[in-house]
């Protein structure tokens, strides 16, 4: 809003007052105009929530940053009904937790109750910095954001595995067995966490300084057959979880001689898959019949060009549990019996969608849209909605939808899983 400031008036005032005001107000002689005011200043007015017939003009408090990022949710499409419950959560609107070398953010079922089946974390090491050795009940699968990580496994044949990853690299833990990660150079890393339980949270896993902090030392002494004083001064469990450290030499030169190697890799370069590629976009699905470790968690990264869209689908195994990475997005969720909801994302959101639930997911952004599909199964299954209509007996959909013959043969009977193909 541009309101006509009033001329200001140049009477002539006394001392007094002149100096009075002076220790009233601050000695700064106008406000600047930051950057954020003047790009909101060159956005269109903000919309109401009003469709033709329907709704009003919203004159009370409003944010209206949040309104402009959730249209969708703002002026909901007329299709939308019923009560389905919320679906989107963004890690801007989670705890950060600072620790002594990075921080760590986690959206659970506390921050999105919905995610019974799958929780995430947002996690930044720098350069040098270690995740604490650890080990949890659930299972990890995670994918790099930025920069380079190493991470360390041992399975319970006490064989070992150690390799570095970069952007688009996965790794996967199985649930109780041991793991590290530390961040490289220059600059460290940043990685999504993925888990195959809603209620996981990071701030619960088994660390390595917190049991040998309650041992007793004479246990500690007979169990590694060195003097208990060896253990005197482990580092409270407060000071690690994250910490500060050295960023270590080239993996060769880190791997411990004599280390019997896993027969798999719990790594994997999800970007050097081939993708299934349409005109609109393009997907990489990463399951266990690619990533044989990863037994617990199947995920594809879809990648959108502006005006595409994520086609009609559902999946007939388990919920979707989702992570933008790139650019704008918005989801229509169908849950059966009348209900219907449409949410917005953007980078850093997470999505989700209950079993069997039909939805799309549309670039609604003037730039590509990259987001994760993740799932708490072995393998990676979709149905499309086009791909069912084309291979049933015409005659039959044409019955079902009241459509005409001519809309039935241009359905698709492969599976195209961006559109327009
Ligand atoms: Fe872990
Ligand atoms: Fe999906």
């Amino acid at each position: 809003m541009t309101a006509a400031r009033k001329p200001r008036k140049r009477a002539s005032k006394k001392r007094s007052t002149i100096l009075a005001k002076a220790v009233r107000q601050p000695t700064r002689k106008s406000a600047p105009v930051s950057k954020v005011h003047a790009a909101n200043d060159k956005l269109p007015p903000p919309r109401q929530p009003m469709r033709p017939r329907r709704g009003g003009t919203d004159p009370g408090p409003r944010n209206i940053t949040l309104d402009r990022q959730n249209p969708d949710l703002f002026i909901p499409p007329k299709t939308d009904a019923g009560i389905l419950p919320n679906l989107r959560f963004s890690f801007a609107d989670a705890h950060m937790r600072l620790e002594r070398g990075g921080w760590t953010r986690e959206i659970t079922m506390r921050e999105l109750p919905i995610s019974t089946n799958m929780a995430g974390v947002d996690m930044r090491l720098n350069a040098g910095a270690i995740r604490e050795m650890h080990w949890h009940k659930e299972a990890e699968w995670a994918y790099m954001l930025y920069g380079r990580a190493r991470i360390t496994i041992i399975d319970a044949q006490g064989r070992m595995f150690i390799n570095d990853l970069g952007v688009g690299d996965l790794w996967y833990f199985p649930p109780g067995l041991p793991h590290s990660i530390q961040g490289l150079g220059p600059d460290g890393c940043e990685f999504l966490l993925v888990f195959d339980d809603g209620s996981f949270s990071e701030d619960n896993t088994f660390l390595l300084s917190d049991w040998v902090k309650h041992t007793p030392p004479e246990v500690m002494a007979k169990n590694f057959g060195v003097p208990a004083k060896s253990f005197a001064r482990v580092p409270d469990p407060d000071q690690l979880y994250i910490f500060a450290g050295k960023v270590p030499p080239p993996l060769n030169r880190d791997r411990v001689k004599g280390a019997i190697p896993t027969p798999l890799a719990y790594t994997h370069k999800m970007m050097a898959q081939k993708p299934i590629k349409t005109k609109s976009g393009a997907v990489r699905i990463t399951d266990s019949s690619n990533f044989p470790v990863a037994t617990a968690i199947a995920a594809a990264l879809v990648e959108v060009e502006p005006g595409g869209m994520r086609e009609l689908h559902w999946h007939p195994n388990t919920d979707e549990w989702q992570y933008y990475i790139e650019g704008e997005a918005r989801m229509g969720v169908f849950g059966s019996t009348r209900n219907a909801r449409t949410f917005d994302f953007r980078a850093g959101d997470v999505g989700y969608v209950p079993f069997a639930m039909g939805h799309y997911v549309e670039n609604t952004g003037s730039g590509p849209l990259r987001f994760l599909e993740m799932f708490k199964s072995a393998h990676y299954a979709d149905v499309s909605l086009n791909q069912w209509l084309a291979l049933t007996p015409p005659e039959l959909v044409e019955a079902s939808l009241n459509i005409d013959g001519k809309t039935v043969k241009a359905l698709r009977k492969t599976k195209a899983p961006v559109v327009p193909v």
